[in-house]
């Protein structure tokens, strides 16, 4: 049990012949053990009191209740149950209403539904989101929901997890009322009023068969949302089993479909998916921590310009006008500036053509964009990010300029992949100022940015930049300098791993499909495919000077480069895409340059299962994951975890590489390690902290703390 009382989180109050029952355990009101005793030893007194003519439900702050506390999931429990807290409230003999004015969530929302009456006022939001954490709601909320919302429409709200605005909350049947305003105890105590005036009797959600009357016709919309979840939620454990449970609704007492959402939801709490998407749904948050963020405010941002309008500059200006920045884009000359102003009209024009944009709302975006080809019209600037060739000399320039035209002040970051950026804030006067945002493609679309930070920038620089992400909706991950920084510079570890399978027998076909049966939502060779060959080819050139001549070296991919199979762009690459297919075919002349390679290095092909194919894939990832957070690059291996989850396509409900190594055992991870060591020593070296944290008997989250 917290150290909180029952009396201090869950607060009682006689309000005439109203018992007014103030849920305040701060931040968000969530459910931990004191809350449900709280909540129970309410009821008992609403029933014991004769006073008592009716009972309202509130929370105090932001939120009515965020749901159960996920903190406690995984610890053992403590009584009083949740499902039990709500049957409690269910069974009082005087009428009780819940008031929602904020986030009614998870175990939240099963609370309000087990009150007897709901009122909403505008700003609420009621959701199931159990599913994103790899649960299904476990106090009767399967159970209760399809009685008040319907078979379908239950179903869904729980399978998206995306919670409903109150008005259509109302519209589902979730709530009686809707109210203006925001104080939802002077709203309930109206309302309350109004229903004893009614003399409106106790009302059991439990007892409310209407909606499950026709059991063909729910069997029927059942089957059909089970067939598209076994298609959509691809190796997820609980969606299917959030049907199940709906079925069980359906299909039996409610006392009896109560048990058995309770054993589906104990499944999925024992579910490694659980505390994989619980540990990604902390880690999110924790990114944000940062050294900074004490000792400095953001700097004051409004106008920005971005320098480049290829496929990066672009998607970051949408990204930055849908954040409500003002945007001057510069391109080198005419051609080119109307060739980026119209990259980004692209974007827009397809949210007009699916319906998701009007054209109205893209005049008033668009408002806010200038373009320009002259470096004097963003001397006024607070914010310039740099998204032009990946090319250090071409970089240099660029900020040469900035440094001659912007505001002192202004903070000037680079997209770079690679570039080391202490060399590029060199060139300018102001190195404090100069800082990376690593966006990801498409940048309007995918979460991570990488927040690069140099030898010699100031935290408020830092700072701002995190305070940028947040206006971006993106997730921020804060990493130090060197080449690849967290991301690129894992992946291309785990990649060189993935060529060395290939070359030893693995064809490249085999590999992509091991990734994905793990969960990725792409293989090694469809990714390079998808960014184009060329690419990888061109730092593999620049790299090519300064490689360990003794390091083992594949040249595959160069060859493939060489034909000018550069992958989707160009209608072949490891795959075949005939007619721009979306979807590559096997090529059989890749294959044969495959062995025709193996041949010239003397390598004999030997069969790997998918199984082994995974265990050097993620052993590399892990291995370069250690060293990044030894190294300082990222600041805790969640760090690591959230860019591979939010920029690389890694299975959220593995809970990212750091996470996965923590399931498995650290001592296996390196066992795998030292065993193919055997091979090659120079590749396969492991990573002090690794070798370490086995040895004290810790694992990675013991550095989250
Ligand atoms: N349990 C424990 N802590 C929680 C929590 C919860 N349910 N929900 C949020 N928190 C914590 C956050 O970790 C954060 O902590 P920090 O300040 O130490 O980082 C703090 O509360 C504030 O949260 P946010 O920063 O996310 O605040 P926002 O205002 O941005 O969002 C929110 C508020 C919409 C409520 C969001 O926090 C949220 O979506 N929470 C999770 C809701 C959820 O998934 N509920 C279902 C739980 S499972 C369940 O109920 C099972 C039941 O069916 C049995
Ligand atoms: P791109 O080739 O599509 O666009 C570059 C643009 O910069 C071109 O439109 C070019 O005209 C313009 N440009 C070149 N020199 C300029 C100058 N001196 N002044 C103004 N404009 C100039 O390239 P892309 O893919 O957009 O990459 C840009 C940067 O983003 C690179 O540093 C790259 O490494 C990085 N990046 C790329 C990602 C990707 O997936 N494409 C992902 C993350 C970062």
């Amino acid at each position: 049990m917290t150290s909180e009382t029952a009396a201090s989180v869950v607060e009682l109050k006689q309000d005439g012949d109203v018992l007014l029952v103030t849920i305040n355990n701060p931040p968000v009101n969530a459910l931990g053990a004191a809350v449900r005793q709280g909540l129970a030893a309410a009821m008992e007194q609403a029933d014991a009191s004769a006073e008592v003519k009716a009972v309202l439900i509130v929370g105090q702050g932001k939120a009515f209740i965020a749901g159960a506390d996920i903190r406690e999931f995984g610890k053992p429990p403590v009584a009083p149950f949740l499902p039990d807290v709500c049957n409690r409230i269910e069974a009082c003999s005087k009428p009780v209403v819940a008031v929602i004015h904020g986030a009614a969530l998870g175990g939240g929302l099963e609370i309000a539904m087990a009150a007897h009456y709901r009122l909403a006022l505008p700003a609420a939001k009621l959701g199931l989101p159990e599913v994103s954490l790899g649960l299904i709601p476990g106090a009767g909320g399967t159970q209760r929901a399809p009685r008040l919302m319907g078979v379908k429409a239950a179903a869904e709200l729980m399978l998206s997890g995306k919670p409903l605005s109150a008005k259509a909350a109302q519209a589902a049947g979730l709530v009686d009322k809707l109210e203006e305003g925001t104080d939802p105890v002077a709203a309930g105590m109206a309302y309350i009023r109004e229903l004893l005036a009614q003399d409106a009797p106790v009302r059991a959600t439990s007892a409310d068969q209407s909606q499950l009357a026709d059991k063909a016709a729910a069997h029927a919309e059942l089957e059909a949302l089970r067939a598209d979840t076994v298609k959509k939620s691809r190796g997820l454990f609980s969606p299917l089993k959030i049907i199940d449970c709906v079925q069980a609704a359906v299909d039996l007492p409610f006392a009896e479909g109560l048990k058995f959402e309770r054993v589906q939801f104990l499944a999925c709490i024992d579910s490694p998916q659980r505390q994989g998407l619980i540990h990604a749904f902390f880690a999110e948050k924790e990114t944000a921590k940062i050294p900074e963020a004490k000792a400095a405010a953001p700097r004051h941002f409004a106008k920005i310009a971005i320098i480049g309008g290829g496929t990066m500059g672009a998607g970051i200006t949408v990204s930055a006008l849908d954040a409500g920045l003002v945007v001057t884009m510069i391109e080198r000359d005419a051609e080119s500036i109307a060739r980026g102003q119209a990259n980004v009209e692209k974007v827009y024009n397809g949210l007009i053509a699916k319906g998701r944009m009007t054209e109205d709302a893209k005049v008033a975006v668009m408002a806010r964009y200038t373009p320009s080809t002259s470096y004097d019209d963003i001397a006024d600037v607070d914010l310039v990010i740099e998204a032009v060739f990946e090319d250090l000399e071409v970089k240099k320039a660029v900020f040469k300029e900035l440094d001659r035209v912007c505001k002192s002040g202004a903070v000037l970051a680079t997209n770079t992949s690679y570039l080391d950026i202490d060399a590029i804030a060199a060139v300018t006067s102001r190195p404090q100022d100069v800082i990376g945002l690593h966006f990801f493609s498409p940048a309007n679309i995918m979460k991570l940015l990488e927040i690069v930070v140099p030898s010699k920038v100031a935290a408020d620089v830092v700072t701002t930049a995190f305070e940028l992400a947040k206006k971006m909706k993106k997730v921020p991950v804060r990493a130090g300098v060197c080449d690849g920084f967290i991301g690129n510079r894992i992946l291309a570890t785990y990649k060189q791993a993935a060529d060395y399978l290939m070359e030893d027998g693995a064809s490249p076909y085999e590999i992509d499909e091991a990734v994905r049966g793990f969960g990725f939502a792409m293989g090694p060779f469809q990714v390079t495919d998808l960014a184009g060959g060329d690419i990888g080819w061109a730092t593999r050139k620049r790299r090519a000077a300064t490689r360990n001549p003794k390091a083992r070296y594949v040249e595959i991919a160069d060859r493939i480069c060489e034909n000018g199979w550069f992958g989707q762009k160009t209608q072949r690459g490891f795959y075949l895409y005939p007619q721009g297919a979306r979807v590559g075919q096997h090529d059989p002349e890749v294959l044969a340059i495959v062995d025709a390679e193996r041949a010239k290095k003397g390598v004999t092909a030997r069969q790997f299962t998918a199984e082994e194919i995974m265990r050097r894939y993620m052993a590399a990832m892990v291995n370069e994951g250690a060293k990044v957070v030894e190294e300082g690059i990222a600041l805790r291996p969640l760090d690591v975890d959230v860019t591979f989850i939010s920029g690389y396509g890694f299975p959220r409900y593995r809970g990212g590489p750091m996470k996965w190594a923590d399931m498995q055992g650290l001592d296996k991870v390196l066992a795998d390690i030292e065993a193919f060591a055997k091979e090659d020593a120079l590749f396969w070296k492991p990573a002090p902290l690794l070798q370490k944290l086995v040895a004290e008997g810790k694992n990675f989250d013991s550095l989250n703390k």
